[in-house]
């Protein structure tokens, strides 16, 4: 049982298909991971991502965090995250990466998070992935 039950499973499900569709978008020559994020804004709005790798490595995008920024790309910076899942093609464990968790708690303080655990499917709050997470106020 997750921690925190998703609001509902239609919108969880809804999330779930939006995270695929963005997955398969993937653009992920070097790691061959194709990872897929949708995110719930608290209004109902749902926004999907996909990671997008580039030649020179570290400029590659993770999936949560083009979620993130097509979110406020479209709707502004005064979004507020609900939930967001995250999934893989290869179906294994894949947890938010520490950059996409602080940028998850900018947009989402008390966001929760949907990922596939080493024990499977886990939903854990942003401060439990992110404790102490930085703000600047
Ligand atoms: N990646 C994501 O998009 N999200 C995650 O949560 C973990 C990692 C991507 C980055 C890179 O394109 C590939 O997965 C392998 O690290």
């Amino acid at each position: 049982m997750p921690k925190q039950a998703p609001r509902s499973d239609k919108t969880h499900k809804k999330l779930l298909a939006a995270a695929q569709a963005a997955m398969r978008n993937a653009h992920a020559p070097y790691s061959n991971f194709k990872v897929g994020a949708a995110l719930l804004t608290t209004k109902g709005k749902i926004f999907a991502g996909c990671n997008v790798e580039n030649a020179s490595y570290g400029m590659t995008n993770c999936a949560e965090r083009t979620a993130i920024f097509s979110a406020v790309a479209t709707l502004g910076p005064k979004i507020e995250i609900a939930e967001i899942v995250v999934v893989n093609n290869h179906n294994v464990p894949c947890s938010p990466c520490g950059a996409c968790r602080q940028v998850i708690y900018e947009f989402g303080p008390k966001a929760v998070v949907h990922f596939q655990s080493a024990s499977g499917p886990k939903t854990l709050a942003i401060t439990e992935l992110l404790p102490e997470g930085f703000r600047l106020k």
